[in-house]
């Protein structure tokens, strides 16, 4: 069973990109709303029924319900509005993923926990310590989300098939991302041999934006988001040892302990079974670095 924890309108579109690809045969849909979550279980059962996809949403509003699941995904709490940033969700949603996380140790104690509530990186490190999980199953969805928005940006510039992009985005899911032009490619040929100087960084700059421009036209992020979450849930169900950037507690790696922040990890069933140190040059670890310094700030605060 794979559990959503946050039954608004990104859980939601986890829940039903998480059917539609057919990860798990049973999809729980929890949320403290009474109606929600067996509301949205039902609407997204009636579609599943038109395509012939025998995945089961269920939902419901006890936390208890979770036990069993190979996945626990926490999206649960307040999204940002037009002209906040992610860090201004900290206080807000600090304590909802800590309550969550105590929930998922009682029931789910062996799930890979996949956080992605807003501030990512500080909420990854918050659910780490307050699961007590070993880090390997603590994965938080932010850098698949950036990268989607990288990879659209690429195409866009290039004139290329989505297919071909293969790129990177690590680092914090928030002012200070880092998407790696210098190691993006499309079939094959480097990104920086094909764009004229300046094109690749106005493309990583627009990808830092991006986001907030999105929520200014349509009030929130959904589909995006939804499907990443239902891209990292892949990853690790279907075992097949693939890099993805995720945000997950560091322990030297980069430099960097006591903080959780976007790298690139193999992920696989069980979670992280390797983070990859890239070898970023000055500017890319400047960003890296000014990233992880804003997030042990944020969980200082807390
Ligand atoms: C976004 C939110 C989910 O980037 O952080 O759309």
């Amino acid at each position: 069973m794979i559990t959503i924890i946050g039954s608004g309108k990104v859980g939601g579109d986890a829940a039903l990109f998480t059917a539609l690809r057919r990860l798990d045969g049973e999809v729980l849909l929890l949320d403290v709303a009474e109606g929600l979550p067996q509301g949205e279980a039902m609407d997204i059962n009636h579609m599943l029924a038109e395509q012939g996809i025998d995945v089961e949403v269920r939902g419901s509003n006890d936390p208890a319900e979770m036990a069993g699941s190979q996945v626990v995904v926490v999206v649960a709490g307040a999204g940002r509005k037009p002209g906040m940033t992610r860090m201004d969700l900290l206080k807000i949603n600090s304590g909802i993923v800590r309550k969550i996380a105590q929930d998922v140790k009682r029931h789910a104690p062996d799930a890979v926990l996949v956080p992605v509530t807003n501030p990512l990186d500080p909420m990854v490190h918050t659910a780490y310590l307050e699961s007590g999980f070993e880090r390997s199953r603590v994965l938080g969805m932010g850098g698949m989300l950036d990268l989607s928005r990288f990879r659209q940006l690429i195409c866009a510039a290039t004139g290329r098939s989505r297919e071909s992009v293969r790129a990177l985005v690590i680092g914090e899911h928030g002012e200070n991302m880092l998407p790696l032009a210098r190691f993006a490619s499309v079939s094959g040929i480097p990104l920086l041999d094909m764009l004229p100087a300046g094109e690749a960084a106005r493309i990583v700059e627009e990808t830092r934006g991006v986001a907030a421009k999105v929520i200014g036209l349509k009030g929130a992020t959904v589909h995006a988001p939804g499907n990443a979450i239902s891209a990292m849930i892949e990853a690790v169900v279907r075992d097949r040892n693939q890099v993805i950037p995720a945000s997950t507690p560091l322990d030297g790696e980069y430099g960097q302990r006591d903080v959780s922040i976007g790298v690139p990890v193999v992920a696989g069933r069980g979670g992280v079974r390797k983070i990859i140190e890239l070898d970023l040059d000055a500017d890319e670890r400047a960003v890296f670095e000014r990233g992880a310094d804003g997030v042990r700030a944020a969980l200082a605060g807390i």
